[in-house]
């Protein structure tokens, strides 16, 4: 039976998502496609700021009625820093210690964040290693170890209770095509791309599921091999998406397809979506518009119509001393000028003129 302290953590929480409004799904104009219709689902308009806001309160919802927390528990996470925010503020919300294990490349803002909310944070040089220490810590403090990596598949309602598929396809309902033709995500945990699988598939909807990956990550060749022994070294250069091993929620058997998008076209895509759409967002989300242009560019070839939906993952403020400083892109000897005049040729002429691009279909 629960006890008091439960039901009321419980409680705090579904307050807390009552409190909470919906994301947006923001057209994007495309002067050079009339028959097809791109939307942004805005997940960096969440109160910490990232899609991660949705997994942060299922994670805790599953460690909570699973008996792994009660009030004394503190809470340590292996993350890139979104999630690590995230969780940050629900530990706060139930009193609970919280302590995020983060590569020591993440981004100053992100670990200021997490230090708002309340929580601490271990930073570690190898972010291959995250998971281990974040293990080692929660038996060394008698805490719990969250791993979103094992969990976030699995502690989303896949079937609905406005996760995030759900919710994008109630807000395509009066648009002029309301079943998408392509979802478009990338994988750091790999959750969000099983909740649009799983939904699609459920639902029986003709939509293909893209996920797109950085580059030092394992998730592409993975697809391709579903060798589970794969490893790279360092991190991805895209905070939030990629892994240097595979991770127990990347299920490949519900991707369509993938692509892998070079790290000097995903800085390039947030430049170039800002002068569309006048708001910054994070790498993650350009890597999504980067593929979201290549398919765009298929379907223009083929003459197709229709609808993608890309994720806006989170807001480009935690990236102004990263991917948005012109002094960082050079000291990290990335010229990300061609890939910014090729999508605006392909945005305003319809002309797409890249080099191969790494991709693979299931
Ligand atoms: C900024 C950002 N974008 C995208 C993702 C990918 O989401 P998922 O973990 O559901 O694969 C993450 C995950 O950490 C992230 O932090």
């Amino acid at each position: 039976m629960p006890d008091a302290w439960l039901r009321d953590a419980i409680a705090a929480i579904n307050a807390d998502f009552t409190r909470s409004a919906d994301t947006h799904l923001v057209p994007v104009f495309l002067p050079a496609f009339p028959q097809i219709k791109l939307y942004i689902k805005d997940e960096s308009t969440h109160v910490t700021g990232s899609l991660k806001h949705r997994l942060a309160r299922s994670l805790f919802l599953y460690a909570l009625c699973n008996g792994w927390v009660t009030r004394n528990t503190p809470i340590i996470e292996a993350s890139s820093g979104s999630t690590a925010i995230s969780e940050a503020y629900y530990a706060r919300l139930l009193g609970l210690r919280f302590i995020a294990v983060v590569a020591r490349s993440t981004s100053p803002e992100k670990l200021r964040r997490i230090t708002q909310y309340g929580g601490e944070c271990m930073l570690v040089d190898d972010p291959s290693q995250d998971r281990a220490h974040a293990r080692a810590l929660a038996t060394e403090l008698g805490g719990h170890f969250m791993d979103q990596f094992t969990f976030a598949e699995r502690a989303t309602d896949w079937r609905g209770n406005n996760n995030i598929a759900e919710s994008v396809f109630k807000q395509l309902a009066n648009e002029p095509y309301s079943c998408p033709r392509w979802i478009v995500c990338g994988a750091g945990t790999g959750g969000t791309a099983a909740t649009f699988g799983r939904y699609i598939r459920y639902r029986s909807y003709a939509t293909q599921v893209c996920v797109v990956d950085p580059e030092r990550s394992v998730f592409y060749e993975y697809f391709r091999t579903r060798n589970p022994q794969l490893r790279v070294a360092g991190g991805s250069g895209v905070e939030g998406i990629g892994r240097p091993q595979v991770e127990p929620s990347f299920l490949p058997t519900i991707v369509d397809h993938m692509i892998r998008v070079p790290n000097a076209a995903s800085y390039a895509a947030i430049h170039v979506l800002e002068e569309r759409i006048g708001r910054r967002y994070g790498g993650s989300t350009g890597t999504n518009f980067f593929g979201a242009c290549c398919l765009m560019a298929d379907m223009a070839a083929r003459g197709e119509k229709g609808a993608l939906v890309m994720i806006g993952c989170d807001a480009g403020e935690l990236y102004r001393e990263t991917y948005y400083s012109a002094e960082w892109l050079h000291q990290q000897q990335i010229d990300i000028t061609s890939y910014c005049t090729q999508l605006r040729s392909l945005l305003d002429q319809g002309r797409w003129a890249i080099g191969p691009i790494e991709r693979a279909s299931a």
